[in-house]
């Protein structure tokens, strides 16, 4: 059998154990005669699985008993629509902070159904920082951003702080349960499982129940949080598979040490690889200010674009696959979310290295 060392930004690798459970247990789930594939979401044994996956991801982040968790579909995307539409009272206006694409299109979608202001911007920059200038709205529905801007690279070190009284609504996608946070600081948190929570499919939301007051009345079903909640995300057939790929993970992650564990492991890799980049002397230059770099996505440039073209080329002959930027920045990017392992990072290392000697 032949693995890579997947660099992928999402969907994106996934732990080999997890993999491996998921394939043994596939054709017999837990004794069932059937897969997990095949069984009603209304079985008990779906309803375990749903209710071990819950309770683990409180478990890893420490979740208060005040917080409702929501396995939701249409992706980190749809919750761009789902926020302002369940959050923002009629009239209101909501705070977004943008520092990358993904926060940029959350802002356009705010602005469609109701008013959404720019709190602050890292554009000027072409986002490689967060916001410098912020101007926050007092009144403000909510203050929304995006901890980790996947395509641009670049992370929040610490939360924004908003107003008194204006919760903060974070797009997580790319970082969730990379590190230790606390929900309590939190209105909403959002995260797309594909990259450090399990396949594409089902997107994460913990919201404070005292949110849920606020969702309209006359919201359609699928996209109102209260009603997702009272019925545990199953008001209609949830992404059974996603769900319990996600579930294997957050077992996992418990197993390998949980999410300290996991902070120390990723800042491990994210520093092999700046550290190259640091050392090159200008030949690697990396898109992000030093201070807000991400330990999930590291992005960076070569001299030349066709140097670009060379250096993917070259890395995916060395089983190194997955590591060209996103079409709209260019460039090279490694994404080092939880399952990619240690070696791989340091491989990649060594590619740099090597590749530079030969063509620097
Ligand atoms: C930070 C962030 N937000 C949102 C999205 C969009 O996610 P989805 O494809 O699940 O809608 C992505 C996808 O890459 C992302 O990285």
């Amino acid at each position: 059998m032949r693995r890579v060392h997947n660099f992928n930004a999402g969907p994106a690798a996934l732990p080999l154990a997890v993999l491996e459970q998921a394939q043994a247990e596939l054709l017999d789930f837990h004794g069932s005669g059937m897969s997990i594939l095949e069984m009603s979401h209304r079985s008990k044994a779906f309803d375990k699985v749903i209710g071990e996956a819950e309770q683990n991801l409180r478990e890893l982040l420490n979740i208060p008993s005040s917080y409702k968790v929501l396995f939701q579909q249409g992706g980190a995307s749809l919750q761009f629509a789902m926020v302002p539409l369940n959050l923002r009272p009629a009239g209101a206006s909501a705070d977004y902070l943008v520092n990358g694409a993904w926060g940029r299109a959350a802002f356009k979608d705010a602005q469609k159904q109701g008013k959404a202001r720019l709190a602050g911007s890292s554009e000027a920059t072409n986002y490689d920082r967060t916001p410098e200038q912020v101007d926050y709205d007092p009144q403000a529905a909510y203050l929304h951003f995006t901890s980790n801007e996947t395509i641009h690279g670049v992370q929040f070190q610490q939360e924004p702080q908003p107003p008194a009284g204006v919760p903060l609504v974070c797009d997580m996608s790319s970082d969730i349960l990379s590190r230790p946070i606390e929900v309590a600081r939190y209105g909403l948190i959002y995260a797309g499982a594909q990259k450090n929570a399990g396949p594409a499919g089902v997107t994460l939301v913990i919201v404070n129940e005292e949110l849920l007051a606020r969702t309209p009345k006359d919201l359609p079903v699928m996209l109102d949080y209260r009603l997702q909640a009272e019925a545990g995300s199953m008001h209609n057939t949830p992404p059974v598979f996603a769900v319990y790929i996600v579930g294997l993970v957050l077992k996992w992650l418990k197993a390998e040490g949980g999410l300290k564990a996991m902070a120390q492991r990723n800042q491990e890799k994210a520093t092999l690889i700046y550290r190259v980049i640091d050392q090159s002397g200008g030949f690697y230059r990396g898109h992000a200010m030093p201070k807000e770099r991400s330990l999930m996505n590291v992005t960076f440039r070569l001299p030349s674009e066709e140097l670009e073209a060379t250096f993917a080329r070259q890395a995916e002959a060395a089983d190194l696959v997955g590591l060209k930027g996103h079409r709209s920045v260019g460039g090279i990017r490694a994404s080092l979310y939880n399952a990619l392992p240690v070696e791989a990072a340091q491989a990649l290392a060594e590619f740099m290295r090597e590749f530079q000697r030969r063509q620097g």
